[in-house]
């Protein structure tokens, strides 16, 4: 029997990592439901559009095809974007972008039809509240800022993407994290039956564990 997992949490958690091991050892598929927001955001951009004209926007996202393959590329009307729409303007633009409800309520819709075969593992913001309410397990992910703030800059430093200072992030990270949580549009909140894994003293290790047997317990229960 195969169950959908939610993890939600704020920017740089370790969520697309932790979420991409756990679904390798579980034979899961990882699906960073960010990255469709990245998208988003970055195509507007290139096509010099508004993020605040949301009819814009919508239109440009109809016509836009996003895929996230089970190998973890992500490709962009048929372009790999992996590795770019990581970088950080692209990041407060994604945040920008996913304020708007039009937006979000398209980009949901693809991610419930995506999820309905069932056997993955979906990370974002909003999965256990308003894409995946009934996820069989759920999960709220955080870490401290500084955490967070140290764990991206290692990542991009690893991946040679260009960043800024360790300060420069954290500042990012802030200023994100107030924008994700106090927008109108399905803010990030904790849903009430998720649990609450602070990940700050644990290493990525500990974590995979953490999230794969709860999931293996969850599974063990439908069979
Ligand atoms: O997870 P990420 O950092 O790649 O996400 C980029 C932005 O997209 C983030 O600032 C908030 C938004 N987002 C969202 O609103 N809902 C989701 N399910 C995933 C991401």
């Amino acid at each position: 029997m195969r169950i959908n997992i939610a993890i939600d949490g704020p920017s740089a958690a370790g969520k697309s990592t932790i979420a991409r091991k756990a679904a390798a050892r579980l034979g899961y598929v990882h699906l960073d439901t960010g990255a469709m927001y990245r998208c988003t955001a970055y195509k507007a951009l290139e096509q010099g559009i508004s993020l605040e004209d949301e009819d814009a926007v919508c239109r440009m996202l109809e016509k836009t095809d996003i895929v996230l393959t089970p190998q973890g590329s992500v490709l962009l009307d048929g372009k790999d974007v992996s590795e770019v729409i990581r970088e950080e303007k692209t990041s407060m633009a994604a945040s920008k972008v996913s304020k708007l409800g039009r937006v979000r309520k398209e980009l949901v819709k693809r991610q419930q039809k995506m999820a309905e075969a069932k056997g993955f593992i979906m990370d974002g913001r909003d999965i256990g509240t308003v894409v995946l309410p009934h996820a069989e397990v759920k999960i709220f992910m955080t870490a401290s800022p500084e955490a967070r703030a140290k764990r991206r800059y290692d990542q991009d430093q690893l991946k040679g993407i260009e960043s800024g200072s360790l300060e420069e992030i954290a500042s990012e990270i802030r200023a994100r994290d107030e924008q994700d949580m106090n927008r109108k549009e399905s803010p990030l909140r904790k849903a009430d039956d998720a649990v609450l894994l602070d990940t700050s003293d644990m290493s990525i290790d500990e974590v995979v564990d953490a999230v794969v047997k709860m999931a293996q317990e969850r599974i063990g229960e439908q069979a």
